[in-house]
Parts: structure tokens; sequence; C-alpha cells
């Protein structure tokens, strides 16, 4: 993969993994705050990231009063509808930590329509930019999962999200109906981060996996982050890297 500082470790337990993820962010989050007053991340909603959230829940000396948290992407669903990606990432995380309520940046499910949470959203994002003198949000650390179908965020296959060159934020239909109505940050901002964090669990995502991590020409929209500025990064356990054709050379100690 050109232009992109990409590393692939995999982990014989969960805990090693989210041994691996916390230190990430904290070495993220030090080294953003060696240049600048603050450290931003952006969260996935998902079953994956939830043991990180619930360590990062205990870091009481966390500098979280220097933080801007944001989310990757939400279901068009209320708050407290058990989908709701905000609600799971307030309840595990976010009311337990000292951050100040101006620097969350929730992706709010309350407008009319999809498309009106997005352009909220869109808002949101843009204040921040012109608050810090950026011309995309370059967020420090984002947390992406990925799907079995090689979604990442609410990126689906094959959905005009997936070419959007100027927004920060769009509303997304999945084709299958059974599926929420989602809002998603889009490709020009995850592209723009200075770390990505890619996390899969199980057996049920190594096909996908092994797509991103080993085809070149994958079009699959986890294969589309590529963060050339910064640095891309999956963290697998034993089942979500049993694909890949070099998987010992990824085992980590
Ligand atoms: C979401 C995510 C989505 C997720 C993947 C993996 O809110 O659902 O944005 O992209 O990360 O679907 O989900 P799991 O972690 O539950 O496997």
């Amino acid at each position: 993969m050109n232009g992109v500082n990409r590393a692939i470790l995999i982990f014989r337990s969960k805990e090693g993994l989210v041994d691996a993820a916390l230190r990430r962010w904290l070495n993220a989050a030090r080294d953003a705050l060696k240049s600048r007053e603050f450290f931003s991340a952006a969260l996935s909603g998902g079953n994956t990231p939830a043991p990180l959230y619930a360590r990062l829940a205990v870091e009481r000396d966390f500098p979280w009063h220097n933080t801007h948290i944001f989310q990757v992407d939400e279901r068009f669903v209320p708050y407290d509808h058990d989908e709701n990606n905000y609600h799971f990432i307030n309840t595990s995380l976010l009311r337990h930590v000292p951050i100040s309520p101006k620097n969350i940046h929730p992706i709010l499910t309350f407008e009319p329509s999809p498309q009106a949470s997005a352009d909220r959203y869109e808002q949101d994002l843009t204040s921040f930019c012109k608050s810090f003198r950026m011309r995309v949000p370059r967020i420090d650390l984002v947390i992406l999962g990925i799907g079995e179908d090689g979604h990442t965020a609410s990126l689906f296959p094959d959905t005009p999200a997936l070419s959007e060159k100027q927004r920060f934020a769009v509303a997304v239909t999945p084709a299958d109906p059974s599926k929420k109505e989602r809002i998603t940050l889009t490709l020009p901002v995850l592209n723009n981060a200075v770390h990505v964090l890619v996390m899969a669990l199980g057996k049920n995502k190594a096909g996908a996996v092994r797509e991103v991590v080993e085809n070149d020409q994958s079009t699959l929209p986890a294969s589309l982050v590529k963060p050339e500025k910064g640095s891309l990064t999956f963290l697998l356990d034993e089942d979500a890297g049993s694909l890949l054709s070099d998987k010992k050379r990824f085992i980590s100690r």
C-alpha cells in the first residue's frame, strides 16, 4: 500500500489487543498535546471497541479537559434506542470521565431526517476546523471496526458516500432495507487522520480482513481508508487474522 504507514498486529488474547489499543490512544494523546492544546478522537459504535471504552472510562488521570470526542458514525435512531452509538459511547465512556460537554461532538438524531443530522454534524465539524485553523478536520485518532461485507464506519459497499470528496459528514441509506439509515464521517476526514486503528475480532471478519490487507486493488470501503499523512494499524485477534497468508509474521508477543 503506497504512501501509508501501515502495521498489522495479531493478538493471542483479547486483553492483549485492548492493551495495545489503549497504549496507542495514550501515545497519540501525548504526541498531540506536545504540539498543541488538544487531542481529538473519533469513536465507532459496534461491539469491538466496548472493552477499550471500559478501560478508558477508568483513566482518571488522562487529560480529558483537553480532549475532543467525535463520532465516526451513527444510526438514525433516538438516543434511547439500543442501537444508538452515542448512547453507547456516552454510557460506556463519556459519562465516567471529566470531559467538558463543549468538547463532545455527537451526531444528534433528533433532527427531522438523516440528512438534517448530517448537515448539523457537518456544521459542528466546520466550526471545529475554523477554531483550530484546519481545512479538513485532522483527528488525532480514529477508532474503526470492520464488517463482514468490508464496510467501515457507515461506509457500505457500492454506496454514493464512498465517492464524497467535499463534505465531512453524509447521510447513508444502506442497500439492506433491514438496516437503519445512518450518518457517517466521509473518507476525506478518515484519510486526514493522524492515526487510524482498525480493530477486528472473530472468524466472521477474516475474509474482509484478508481482502483489505492483501488486495491492493480492493474497492471494499475499509480498503479505501488510507491516511496518507498518518498511520493505519490493524489490531486483530487470531480468528480475524486467520486467513492472512503471512499471519505468523504479524503475531504480537
Ligand atoms: C457501527 C460501526 C460499524 C462497526 C462494524 C463492526 O456503529 O456499527 O460504525 O462500522 O464498526 O460494523 O461492528 P462490530 O464491532 O460490532 O463487529
